[in-house]
C-alpha cells in the first residue's frame, strides 16, 4: 500500500472540511495560538475579548462559552486560544467520549481552579453526562452516585470553578437546559476570500512556502470559506509548485495544481456536488426532504446537514424551504444545466439584456 499521504489523498479528502488524522501535526503547527493571530470572525473575536478581559479583571473564570459552526472554521483553535489568553490549562474531551456519567465526573473532579474544559461535539453527549454537566456548570458541584439499587446514595462533591468551552456543528441539537447554561455563544461564519488569503499567507510563512499574492487569492477563492481546506490546498499546491515549477506559488501554478486535484471554481467537494446533482437530476430541483436527499447520495443525513448544507446555502446553491430543500438557479447553472423558470434565485430577465 502506498503510504505517502500526498499521493494517497484523493479529491474527496482534499476538499473535505473534516479533520484527517494524518494532518494532526501540521494542523497544530498552523493553529493560531493567540486571539490576535486568529484571522477573521471579527465579531466573535471582539465579543470574546471582552468576555475574557472582564473575567480576568474580576479575577474569576469567565462564563461558559459555546462555539457553534461548521467543521474547519476554527472552533478547536479558539478553545485553545481561550485557555492561552486566560493563562489556564486546558483539558480536552468530546461528547461521544463521555458515554458514562462517571467518565465526566472523573474529569470534573480533576479540574483545578480556572481550568478550561473543552468538550468537542458537545451535542453528542449522552444524557446522564449532560445532566451531570448542568449542576457542574451552574454550581460547580457534581453528585456522585455510590452503590446500586435501593442502597445507592448520592454524594455531593465540590469541584473547582472552571470554564466549559463547548463546540458543536449542530447548536440546534443542544437541549434547552444545556444551551441556557452557556453565558456566551459564538456563531462562527464561513470566511471571506480576503480572510482566507490572510490565513494562507500566515501558513505559507510557517511552512516556508513561496506563496505569491495572486496565488493566495486563487487558492482562497476555492477553499469553500474554510481555513482547514485553505491550508490543505496550500500543501497540495506547494507539492505541485516544487515538482512541476520552480517552487513559487503563483496564480498559474495554483490554477494548474487545483485542476489536477479536481477542485472546482467554487471549491465544492464531492459530496456537495453529489447533493446538488441528486437534487437537480433525481428530484427536478426539489423540494425534497433532507433524509431522502441523504439516501440518494448514500450519506447520513446528519453529514449532509452539518457538513455539506451550510456551505451550499451560503454559496447560494441551495435553499431551505418548509417543504424541503430546493436547488437555486445558480445550482443548475453550476452543473451546466438550464434552470427551470420557478427555481429560486432565477434572474429576472431585463429588457436591455446584459
Ligand atoms: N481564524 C483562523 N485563523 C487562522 N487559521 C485558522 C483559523 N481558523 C482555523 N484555522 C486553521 O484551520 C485548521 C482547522 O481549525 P480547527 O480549529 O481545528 O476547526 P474546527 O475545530 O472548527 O473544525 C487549524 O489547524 C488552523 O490552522
Ligand atoms: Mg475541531
Amino acid at each position: 500500500m502506498d503510504t505517502d499521504m500526498d499521493t494517497e489523498m484523493d479529491a474527496d479528502t482534499t476538499l473535505s472540511p473534516l479533520a484527517v488524522p494524518e494532518e494532526r501535526d501540521v494542523e497544530s503547527s498552523l493553529r493560531p495560538k493567540r486571539l490576535s493571530e486568529f484571522v477573521g470572525q471579527a465579531r466573535v473575536r471582539e465579543q470574546l475579548q471582552l468576555v475574557l478581559e472582564g473575567a480576568m479583571r474580576r479575577g474569576s473564570p469567565p462564563d461558559h462559552v459555546l462555539l457553534s459552526g461548521p467543521p474547519g472554521l476554527g472552533k478547536t483553535s479558539l478553545s485553545m486560544i481561550i485557555a492561552a489568553e486566560l493563562g489556564s490549562a486546558i483539558r480536552i474531551t468530546s461528547g461521544p467520549a463521555l458515554e458514562r456519567a462517571g467518565d465526566l465526573a472523573a474529569m470534573l473532579s480533576n479540574l483545578l481552579e480556572g481550568d478550561v474544559l473543552f468538550i468537542d461535539e458537545i451535542h453528542r453527549i449522552a444524557r446522564p453526562a449532560e445532566e451531570m454537566l448542568y449542576l457542574a456548570m451552574e454550581d460547580f458541584r457534581v453528585d456522585v452516585v455510590v452503590g446500586k439499587g435501593p442502597g445507592a446514595t448520592s454524594i455531593p462533591l465540590d469541584i473547582a470553578p472552571f470554564t466549559l468551552v463547548g463546540a458543536t456543528t449542530r447548536s440546534g441539537m443542544l437541549t434547552g437546559p444545556l444551551r441556557d447554561r452557556f453565558g456566551f455563544t459564538a456563531h462562527m461564519e464561513f470566511y471571506e476570500p480576503h480572510e482566507l488569503e490572510q490565513v494562507l499567507t500566515r501558513s505559507a510563512v510557517i511552512l516556508g512556502v513561496d506563496l505569491r499574492p495572486d496565488g493566495a487569492a486563487e487558492i482562497a477563492s476555492r477553499s469553500r470559506g474554510t481555513p482547514r481546506i485553505a491550508n490543505r490546498l496550500l500543501r497540495r499546491v506547494r507539492d505541485y509548485a516544487e515538482v512541476r515549477a520552480n517552487g513559487a506559488v503563483t496564480r498559474e501554478v495554483a490554477h494548474s495544481a487545483l485542476a489536477v486535484y479536481d477542485v472546482d471554481e467554487l471549491g465544492l467537494d464531492r459530496l456537495d456536488r453529489a447533493v446538488l446533482g441528486a437534487l437537480v437530476r433525481s428530484f427536478g430541483g426539489g423540494p425534497v426532504g433532507i433524509s431522502t436527499l441523504a439516501v440518494a447520495v448514500g450519506e447520513e443525513s446528519t453529514t449532509v446537514e452539518e457538513v455539506c448544507e451550510p456551505y451550499l446555502v451560503r454559496a447560494g446553491m441551495l435553499a431551505r424551504t418548509p417543504r424541503g430543500r430546493v436547488a437555486t438557479a445558480a445550482a443548475w447553472q453550476h452543473l451546466g444545466l438550464r434552470a427551470p423558470g420557478d427555481a429560486p434565485g432565477q434572474a429576472t430577465p431585463t429588457l436591455f439584456g446584459e
